[in-house]
């Protein structure tokens, strides 16, 4: 079968969002580790650790929404070619399995970003908890 392009991330999306999901645990232990509680113990500085483990953070989320959207936008395209293969050719067996193929990875990486949503709110309520005296972050309420 005619094969479509996909980009070599979006290929293994799956394997690259779980490496790339593991900065969030590093900055959750790391947090954990270095920031102090309630009290703030002198040896480190808080503010600006918890300042750029904030940048971390949200530099990670964003990375990994881009990465997915584009994945969503290669696989939304491959779709689209199948759909018109399949209204010119309509009795055609591959073009439909293919296409189901297609349309159930397309959910799989929409999916993804329910379990964004989940990982992000995980890793923003552990720097809640450590650095909310120490550092008011643009986007925490
Ligand atoms: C860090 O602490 C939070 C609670 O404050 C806990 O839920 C989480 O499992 C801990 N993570 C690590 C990596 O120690
Ligand atoms: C079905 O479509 C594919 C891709 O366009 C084509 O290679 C194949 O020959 C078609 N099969 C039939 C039975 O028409």
């Amino acid at each position: 079968f005619k094969s479509y392009f996909y980009s070599k991330l979006c290929k293994e999306y799956s394997e690259v969002l779980k490496v790339m999901r593991t900065i969030d645990d590093r900055i959750v232990h790391a947090l954990n580790t270095t920031v102090p509680t309630a009290s703030f113990s002198g040896k480190v500085d808080a503010t600006q650790t918890c300042k750029e483990l904030y940048e971390s953070l949200m530099e990670a989320h964003l990375s990994r929404d881009k990465a997915i959207k584009s994945c969503i936008t290669e696989t939304s395209a491959v779709v689209g070619q199948l759909r018109e293969e399949r209204a010119k050719d309509g009795d055609n067996l591959s073009v439909i399995k293919q296409l189901r193929k297609e349309q159930t990875k397309l959910k799989l990486m929409q999916s993804e970003l329910n379990v964004e949503e989940v990982v992000n709110d995980r890793s923003l309520k552990v720097f809640n908890e450590r650095c909310r005296i120490h550092y008011t972050s643009p986007k925490i309420k």
